[in-house]
């Protein structure tokens, strides 16, 4: 193997000094080992990316945003499962900004966290990320400063495997996002709500509704005004279009690259075959519809056994009526789609069997972090982690080695969709590195292999339950 051979020649010192310093654990499944040393060597996947302001057209009408290279959503990042990813990122924004690989496990020092795992370049400034592109998946990056993520910062990063598990002949990548018309800012509501009378209500995104019809101030979230869902960066007016052939499977990897909105997502006329869940392969589960927040993917396989133009629909689970809209078409069907009639059965957590899980997560804990997620009380608008508010928030201490366990309870009435940096986790028999924590006492339980130090960011990917506090920094001690 090529890049093997590169690691273990170019890189052997560092390589071998990595991973003899610390006791690392062994686990029983390769493809969760974290590449958690630093990489030296020539890259097989070199880019270039510059973060600067420009324009983008969703539908017709242009507005000014902050982008990679001039593209929104950036342009695919591509590598195969063992490169060596370079990648230069050069500030050109007004502002400081980082890069986050957003489920991937790269080392510590190339996470992308301001002030945490490095300092923020400034701009004018430059900054090198490298990391091996391991364990395949769909991932994607983004800024990890403030709200930048939200101006269109982010890029789906693509790693695909040496043998599939699942066989397909064509595949697309399917980003959702919601968009902004004006440069987005933090919320800081009062708890009587009702202020802005632009906002649009879809940030909250409570599972189960939110009754108060999502404009209640703390409680609901609100946000700057957005000229609707997008997928690949359309409007429904419009939209993308996945050319396919007849009798072909189709792989769709599904991103949620928004800010605050979770979908409902399926596809007229076809069987969704979910495949993987954040990038991990799952045994193949047919439904209809998923739902994922913020941060989540899912990968699934349809069959084009259904000649036409068919719907690609994601709806705001909550808020927004507007859906966001691409087009699957094959056999000479025009551009406009068969309309989604209903979600059918939709995919549950439960319904997902991991390929592998690490044997040590089968047991008991070492160490449970039992967590509340709540709004602050008392007029002021933030959202706490066990009654704190990052970044001034005490970090959580773990150990190298431990099993850790995380237990989450949602004394909120709108949905968080957790994420934990530099690690997957277990939920149920999944193994994921995002997952939806649901509103009005929702509680879930993920564990969690301590094998990757350093200090991770654990947090709600709402961009604007982040930036109200709602993170703490885990920290191996
Ligand atoms: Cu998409 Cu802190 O992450
Ligand atoms: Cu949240």
């Amino acid at each position: 193997r090529r890049t093997l051979l590169r690691g273990l020649g170019v890189a052997g010192l560092g390589t071998l000094a990595g991973c003899t310093s610390g006791s690392i654990p062994s686990i029983d499944d390769e493809e969760t080992v974290a590449p958690r040393t630093t990489v030296s060597g020539d890259p097989d996947v070199q880019a270039t990316l510059t973060a600067a302001p420009g324009t983008v057209s969703p539908a017709g009408s242009s507005a000014r945003n902050w982008l990679y290279d001039e593209s929104f959503p950036g342009s695919e990042l591509r590598a195969t499962e063992g490169d060596i990813v370079r990648v230069d990122l050069r500030n050109r924004l007004p502002e400081e900004t980082t890069i986050h690989w957003h489920g991937l496990p790269v080392p510590n020092s190339m996470d992308g966290v301001p002030d945490v795992t490095q300092q923020p370049v400034e701009p004018d400034e430059a900054f090198t990320y490298k990391f091996r592109a391991e364990p395949a998946g769909t991932y994607f990056f983004h800024s990890h400063v403030g709200l930048q993520l939200d101006r269109g910062l982010s890029t789906p990063l693509v790693i695909e495997e040496k043998s599939p598990h699942v066989e397909y002949d064509r595949e697309y990548t399917v980003v959702f996002d919601d968009y902004l018309t004006q440069p987005p800012e933090p919320l800081e509501e009062s708890s009587n709500g009702g202020g802005s009378s632009g906002g649009m209500g879809g940030g909250g995104m409570g599972m189960g509704g939110m009754g108060g019809g999502g404009r209640g101030g703390m409680m609901g979230d609100l946000r700057p005004p957005y000229a609707g869902l997008l997928v690949n960066g359309r409007l429904p007016a419009d939209p993308a279009t996945f050319d396919v052939k007849q009798g072909e499977r189709v792989r769709l990897r599904f991103v949620n690259a928004s800010s605050a909105t979770a979908f409902r997502v399926g596809v007229a006329g076809h069987e969704l075959r979910v495949s993987h869940a954040d990038g991990r392969p799952v045994e193949p589960v047919p439904v209809d519809s998923f739902v994922f927040g913020a941060g989540e993917r899912y990968d699934a396989v349809v069959e084009a056994t259904n000649p036409g133009a068919w719907e690609v629909r994601g709806q705001a689970v909550d808020g927004d009526e507007r859906p966001a809209r691409a087009v699957l078409r094959y056999g000479g069907a025009s551009r406009n789609p068969t309309r989604l009639s209903s979600w059918g059965r939709t995919l549950q957590y439960g319904d997902l069997r991991a390929k592998r899980v690490p044997e040590k997560l089968r047991g008991s804990p070492d160490r449970t972090l039992d967590l509340t997620l709540s709004p602050e009380m008392g007029g002021s608008y933030g959202w706490l982690i066990d009654g704190q508010a990052y970044p001034d928030a005490d970090p959580l201490q773990i150990q190298e080695g431990e099993h850790v366990r995380v237990k989450m309870t949602n004394r909120s009435p709108v949905l968080h969709p957790m994420h934990l940096h530099g690690h997957f986790f277990r939920v149920g028999d999944a193994m994921k590195d995002t997952v939806i924590v649901p509103g009005h006492m929702g509680s879930v339980t993920f564990d969690f292999l301590a094998d990757n130090p350093g200090e991770w960011l654990f947090h709600c990917h709402n961009l604007y339950h982040l930036e109200a506090g709602m993170a703490r920094v885990v920290k191996y001690v």
